[in-house]
């Protein structure tokens, strides 16, 4: 078993480069099985996600070729056999290849999705898009079976601005007959990094980033290429800790833009910055004025950016709260938080954090990825040492996380137990 250790109070100096953004790799991975050839995937994040998801790609015969960040996918010997539950369960973007199985062959087994544990996580959404295309959708246990004798397209509602099932249904879509159209799509910047994707194929896609997307059936999809946007959720993480720790500390590779509800909110509690085209330069705030957030879907306060950011909180002179409106169970780390000193109260989904409060480091937990990386900013701001452990969650969605921080000064390290 290993541990995450950490000294606190080390000012942070340097750069730190943002890699590949998790939750468009997730996707993109997967969408390359469309395609009738070789496909080339560049600034692929080096994170456990990405190597859950290439055994399911080789587990359906298809050759992978590494070399660094770049990635090619062959899925031209692809074999559509039962994905083993083993390897489905290990993250719940596995349900991905339900939209693009379902869409290239009409036909896919696979067992329920795994993931983090903040919510239920249910799949209705996407299993609603695909009957509306035509597909039936059999459960046996733990296993989904979805069959269609044709895909036609069709216009589809979902209930709720769904990440995962807005992609899920324009990959089962690209081949279906007619015209879909998805309205109240998400508008999550990563969907336009699929749809460009899709289009690159020869797709015919349009409206990603809108709350409608219109996507016309096609014949075949050829190999294509796609650069990985920016991880946004990486990159906010890392602006938290420097608005806590940074000595020009430099955050380069970022899109500001798809940072701006965060950058907003800095603004509020008087944390200034320096915004480069494609960087940032975070001081350390002395001060920190209390804010509200409410977390909401794109282009509001992201989701992903809640934990880590409660950890701020903490040290605002006065109250915050922090309301969760995506996830009914993204509360793993506030024990954890109130174990190292913060002054936290929870009702339902909304969090009130009275600050500031010393830090002081303790044996901890990660709960889920988000909050793995909370309690890394914790520690880092805590005095003394603190420990965190099941610490697999955190390398499952940050790209070599303790060398990009030791790299800037932060005293932390991985040790065996
Ligand atoms: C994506 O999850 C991200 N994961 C999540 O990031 C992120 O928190 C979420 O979008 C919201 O931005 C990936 O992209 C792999 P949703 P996804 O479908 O697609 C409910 C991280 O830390 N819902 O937008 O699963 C669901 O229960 C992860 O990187 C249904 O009810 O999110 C939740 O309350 C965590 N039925 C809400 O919608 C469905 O069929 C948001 O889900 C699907 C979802």
């Amino acid at each position: 078993m290993e541990r995450i250790v950490i000294e606190g109070g080390f000012p942070l100096k340097g750069t730190i480069t943002i890699g590949g953004a998790k939750n468009s790799a997730v996707a993109l991975i997967p969408a390359s099985l469309l395609a009738d050839d070789v496909c080339t995937l560049k600034n692929v994040p080096n994170i456990t996600d990405r190597d859950a998801l290439f055994d399911i790609v080789k587990w359906l015969n298809c050759d992978i070729n590494q070399n660094g960040s770049t990635i090619k996918i062959d899925p031209s010997k692809l074999k559509n056999v039962l994905i083993s539950e083993e390897l489905s369960v290990k993250l719940r973007a596995s349900y991905y290849f339900m939209g693009v199985l379902l869409g290239k062959y009409k036909h896919v087994e696979i067992y329920f999705p795994g993931g983090c544990n903040i919510g239920s996580r249910p799949i209705d959404i996407h299993l609603n898009g695909f009957k509306a295309l035509g597909a039936k959708v059999t459960k046996r246990g733990h296993k989904y079976i979805l069959d269609a004798d044709e895909l036609v397209g069709n216009t589809i509602n979902l209930k709720f601005a769904s990440v995962g099932a807005t992609i899920n249904i324009m990959f089962a879509a690209v081949y279906a007959k007619g015209t879909t159209i998805i309205k109240n799509a998400a508008k999550e910047v990563e969907i336009i990094n699929v749809m460009d994707y899709l289009n690159n194929m020869g797709a015919k896609i349009k409206g990603a980033g809108t709350d409608t997307i219109i996507i016309e059936g096609v014949e075949k999809l050829h190999g294509a290429e796609i650069e990985v946007i920016p991880d946004r959720i990486e990159a906010g993480t890392y602006i938290l800790i420097g608005a806590l720790l940074g000595n020009n500390l430099k955050i380069s590779g970022i899109i500001p833009e798809h940072n701006r509800a965060l950058l907003n909110k800095l603004t509020e509690m008087g944390v200034s910055y320096q915004l480069g085209t494609d960087y940032i330069i975070m001081n350390k705030c002395d001060s920190f004025k209390p804010v509200d957030v409410r977390t909401e879907v794109y282009p509001g306060f992201p989701t992903d950016l809640n934990q880590p950011m409660s950890v701020l909180m903490t040290q605002a002179d006065g109250k915050c709260t922090m309301e969760e409106t995506i996830w009914e169970k993204r509360v793993g780390h506030y024990p954890y938080l109130i174990k190292l000193g913060a002054n936290i109260t929870l009702e339902d989904n909304k969090a009130t954090i009275i600050g500031k409060t010393k830090l002081i480091g303790t044996e901890i937990n990660a709960t889920d990825l988000r909050a793995g990386a909370a309690l890394i900013l914790a520690g880092l701001i805590a005095s003394g040492k603190t420990y965190i452990y099941d610490i697999d969650y955190i390398l499952r969605g940050y790209e070599n996380i303790i060398n990009k921080l030791s790299n800037v000064g932060a005293k932390i390290k991985i040790e065996k137990i």
